[in-house]
């Protein structure tokens, strides 16, 4: 069974202390998680030569959560993903949220989940957030109470659940955006992490990555039906590619696991399963962090790590023809998804 230490973290702009909760399991592995954003910000794994490498990037600085376009690591929401003009109508009501990514409205707005201090239980080898977002909060309706637990078990297994229920009829698709390298982060690049995700459709985007319609993975750079690297494709001339200055896209998933990415080099392989829809894979293509905000000192440019957001449909509330994300009074909200690894020898 896991065991769960505290240590103090960072303290932010407004002058609350956060903690970092390390989950360890009997062989040492760990996993941990901050109660600011309610974010992961280690994953530590032995490769194949059994030196530990952490595969997940992650800020040192209250500044970098509060501010970081990157959200490394973050739970996101209320809404993950791009709402067109931050618009939609719901119970014949129209809101208007902020428009903080161009014209759009991107993963819960301007003081998001990711951005707040979380409420932490320790509950055996599980820790768990809690949040309790106002009728209002970036705009949307209803008061929404949150729970994100987090587990890492002896058989490597990162386990993240969401659970949610609103006091009236709104909108949730919370993720996790979690950065992997493979390679170890710290490491400048995932162009030669491999991947396969279980796609044969993915949703072509606008400019402004909103969703225009799905379309089949065959003969696209987005066919990754079999094992291929990252880089691969992702400079071939492609409309798509270009809006997205790389992977931005999203892939409705068949079949579990959805996704296994390795590192030829360290050997270390991620496993991916979900109960959601989609598996948006984003190769890290505006990542801009220094070395004074960066873990461990590390400065993370474009493509130091890839995001495998396990979530429903960008757009869904203005797409009557996806599952709906609407959260209906006492209705309750669960996605859970897990990310496993171990070593190819
Ligand atoms: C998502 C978006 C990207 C980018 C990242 C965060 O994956 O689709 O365009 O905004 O979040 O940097």
């Amino acid at each position: 069974m896991s065991t769960i230490t505290t240590t103090p973290f960072v303290t932010t702009s407004g002058g609350r202390e956060t903690h970092l909760y390390r989950i360890t399991n009997s062989s040492g592995w760990y996993v941990e998680v901050t109660d600011l954003g309610a974010a992961i910000t280690s994953i530590v794994v032995r490769d194949r030569k059994s030196y530990w490498r952490d595969v997940a990037l992650s800020y040192r600085t209250a500044l970098g959560f509060e501010k970081g376009g990157e959200y490394f690591g973050a739970t996101v929401g209320r809404c993950a993903g791009r709402i067109a003009k931050g618009h939609f109508t719901l119970n014949d009501k129209e809101y208007q949220l902020a428009t903080n990514n161009g014209e759009n409205h991107l993963h819960g707005g301007v003081f998001s989940f990711s951005r707040k201090v979380w409420n932490t239980t320790i509950k055996k080898d599980k820790v768990m957030f809690t949040i309790s977002s106002p009728d209002g909060d970036e705009s949307y309706p209803g008061r929404v109470d949150v729970i994100v637990t987090y587990s890492f078990n002896d058989d490597n297994e990162l386990t993240i659940s969401w659970d949610a229920a609103s006091d009236s009829d709104t909108i949730c698709n919370l993720t996790n955006h979690v950065y992997f390298n493979l390679n170890g982060e710290g490491d400048t690049s995932i162009l030669d992490n491999e991947l396969k995700i279980d796609a044969s459709k993915y949703i072509e985007v606008d400019e402004g990555l909103i969703p225009l319609g799905i379309k089949k993975v065959s003969h696209t750079p987005f066919d990754f039906r079999h094992f291929k690297l990252i880089g691969e494709d992702i400079f071939k001339e492609d409309v798509q590619l270009e809006r997205g200055s790389g992977y931005d896209h999203s892939f409705i998933i068949r079949n579990n696991p959805c996704v296994i990415a390795s590192s030829p080099r360290t050997g270390i392989t991620l496993t991916c399963s979900t109960d959601y829809p989609i598996v948006h894979l984003y190769t890290g293509n505006f990542v801009d962090v220094t070395c004074e905000n960066g873990k461990n000192g590390h400065t993370y440019t474009s493509h130091a790590g890839f995001c495998l957001e396990t979530q429903m449909y960008n757009d869904a509330i203005n797409h009557p023809e996806y599952p709906s994300v609407i959260l209906h009074k006492g209705e309750k909200y669960h996605h859970k998804t897990t990310y496993k690894f171990s070593v190819q020898r």
